[in-house]
């Protein structure tokens, strides 16, 4: 099993430990490396991975860096860490939303194979959904360990272009946070009609979690299921006719917005 190091300690970094202990990756083989011991000692403590502070760890040839800090501090963490990366030219995997291939190759000194992901939070349940793109550098034994980190996990999907990093992080990067405040909006909007709280919490839980695994395992488009649903005039077509007002022209905004956001985080774009 190859070597992970992760260079940050915080959620992503959390999600992804979780998610590879879970999924059965062993402890032994992955270290997390954070300036405050706080946070990395609570990843050794809940998954058994080793920690270590920041800049006291040597990089192994033939493993894999996990780059899981905020983009403002990128650069100054990837220049610490110039020294082992040309010692050692491991594969870099980074999380971070909108900072390009080119960028983390100049904060590197050098086109080290590096691998930009954009995973989201349910990977720390192995229910994640991870967008993958791979500089030219990456060789085709570092493009299947990348696959083989962030598919233990969940879904992956490569893509070509990189430009189109920016959008994923739109749909799937951020898209948990929307989902759970549909769900939050669905449960409000019951408990203003009567329904108490859990039992609102309970069913609109029950009732995206249903929905989404039917779509799954049928197979069928959302158009196809959420017609079969919708008689002419009955209560489902009511309320679509409402959501229809406006919910398809807020995600295109959402969205935009979100994906214009992951364009300006780079420090130095090329
Ligand atoms: N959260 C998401 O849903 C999500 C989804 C996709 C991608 N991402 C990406 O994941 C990255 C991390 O996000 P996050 O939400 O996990 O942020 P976070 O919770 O703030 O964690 C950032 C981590 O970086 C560490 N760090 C700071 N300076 C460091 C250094 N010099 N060396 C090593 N570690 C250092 C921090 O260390 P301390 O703990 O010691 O302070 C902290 O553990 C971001 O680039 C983000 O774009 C996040």
């Amino acid at each position: 099993m190859q070597e992970i190091l992760f260079l940050g300690a915080g959620n992503m970094a959390r999600a992804l430990v979780a998610g590879l202990v879970r999924q059965g990756w062993p402890p032994a083989s992955i270290t997390v490396c954070a300036p405050h011991a706080e946070r990395r000692e609570a990843l050794a403590a809940a998954f058994g991975v080793h920690a270590t502070p920041a800049q006291a760890h040597a990089i192994t040839p033939g493993s894999t860096v996990i780059l899981a800090v905020k983009p403002k501090n990128i650069a100054a963490v990837l220049a610490a860490w110039q020294g082992p990366f040309r010692h050692a030219r491991p594969l870099l995997i980074s999380v971070a939303a909108g900072i390009p291939v080119a960028s983390l190759q100049r904060a590197l000194g050098e086109a080290l194979p590096v691998v930009r992901a954009m995973p989201n939070t349910p990977a720390q349940i192995g229910a994640g959904a991870t967008a993958l793109f791979a500089s030219p550098e990456v060789n085709e034994e570092q493009r299947q360990g990348a696959a083989a980190i962030l598919g233990a996990v969940g879904s992956i999907h490569w893509l070509e272009d990189e430009n189109l990093m920016d959008i994923v992080t739109a749909l799937s990067g951020s898209g948990p946070a929307y989902v759970l405040l549909f769900m939050e909006a669905l449960e409000d909007a019951a408990v203003a009609q009567g329904l108490d709280r859990p039992s609102a919490r309970a069913l609109a839980l029950q009732t995206v979690l249903g929905t989404a695994r039917m779509a799954a395992e049928t197979g069928q488009s959302p158009t196809s299921l959420r017609h079969q649903v919708t008689s002419p005039g009955g209560t489902t077509a009511a309320a679509l006719a409402v959501w229809e007002e406006g919910l398809r022209s807020l995600a295109q905004r959402a969205l935009a917005a979100a994906a214009q956001r992951s364009r300006t985080l780079a420090p130095n774009k090329d």
